[in-house]
């Protein structure tokens, strides 16, 4: 069982920080299918502190979001502090992230995000200072290293623990990864190993078989899992029963998919209006038919239209086409 400060997690599976992504709507759909603890996208300490109004409504969590973790994003401790206290006063978030891992080169070329890897002691100072501003448990999202010569995972996992961080999760590869290659499962085991604090093992689990592996191989307490996630909440569900009785269902209905898909839809245009939620779905609705027959064309057919009727019209006229097909 993963305690951070006061909470409990019911479980140890993770939905991890998807800038773009994991927002309000995408964080309902988790919470639903029972994941432990979901993460939302990178949020920018200095526009919090600036009291950027659309940064601000990034704070905003629904309580059908269960147990979430705030990101922050950051490479100065006042901006850092000053966000911490905004969000001590004016969110719902139970915990308070910090990225330690962003690889692009926006966030990295102001010193933030993964920048952190190559100078562990100010991500040391940075956290401390947080840990003592906050009222809520504060966290950390690192790399194994900034590049092979400078593989900082260990020290900065023991300096966070130093600091008083009450979770780590480590994404198995280092910054100059980026995305390709695999997770290093032994990275992630050595930094568990080095620290007692929990930690959470990210990158690649895309079946209840990685999540099983993730675990098993690397000791870790619980899994965090991103791209996995996208369109297939379903992951969670069947990874959780995996992990409990060794089976689980690989099926999904089509009624099933169209329903979590007009689900997300609906949410999306509640949370942002109809004209960014049409343009937020094409890469939405296309995540959830991915593995469907003739997704491709159903993809085209979004990408013209310009309503949120046209939008569910169109995912209509695909399930049922797709279930006369069945
Ligand atoms: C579209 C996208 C957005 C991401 N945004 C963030 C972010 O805001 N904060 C963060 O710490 N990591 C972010 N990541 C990294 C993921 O949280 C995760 O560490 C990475 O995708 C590896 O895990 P996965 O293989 O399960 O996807 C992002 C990744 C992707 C693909």
């Amino acid at each position: 069982m993963i305690k951070i400060g006061s909470h409990t997690l019911s479980n140890p599976l993770v939905a991890a920080p998807l800038a773009g992504i994991s927002n309000s709507a995408y964080r309902r759909i988790m919470h639903a299918f029972g994941i432990g603890l979901v993460v939302t996208e990178m949020t920018s300490a200095k526009a919090i502190t600036y009291g950027n109004q659309k940064t601000l409504k990034m704070l905003e969590i629904t309580p059908d979001e269960g147990l979430v973790s705030l990101q922050l994003f950051g490479a100065e401790k006042a901006a850092l502090v000053e966000a911490v206290r905004v969000v001590n006063d004016h969110s719902n978030a139970s915990v308070i992230d910090l990225n330690a891992g962003c690889p692009v080169p926006k966030v990295v070329d102001s010193d933030a995000g993964a920048a952190l890897l190559k100078d562990p002691e100010k991500a040391y100072a940075l956290l401390s200072a947080m840990v003592q501003a906050s009222n809520k448990p504060v966290t950390v999202k690192i790399r194994t290293g900034w590049n092979d010569a400078l593989m900082t995972g260990v020290e900065m996992a023991q300096l966070a623990e130093k600091a008083g961080v009450a979770m780590i999760a480590v994404h198995g590869r280092t910054r100059a990864q980026k995305y390709l290659g695999n997770a290093s499962l032994d990275a992630i085991k050595h930094i568990k190993e080095a620290v007692s604090l929990p930690v959470l093992g990210n990158g690649d689990v895309k079946t209840p078989e990685d999540a099983a592996a993730m675990l098993e191989v690397t000791g870790v307490d619980g899994v965090m899992i991103g791209r996995g996630l996208l369109g297939n909440p379903w992951l969670i569900s069947q990874t959780l029963d995996y992990l409990q009785t060794g089976t689980y269902d690989p099926c999904v209905s089509v009624a099933d998919r169209f329903r979590v898909l007009r689900q997300h839809a609906t949410y999306l245009e509640a949370l942002k209006g109809e004209k960014i939620a049409v343009l937020e779905m094409r890469a939405q609705a296309s995540h959830y038919v991915k593995e469907l027959p003739h997704a491709s064309a159903f993809r085209k057919g979004l990408m013209p239209l310009q309503s949120m009727a046209r939008v569910h019209a169109h995912i209509d006229d695909y399930e049922a086409d797709l279930t006369r097909r069945l």
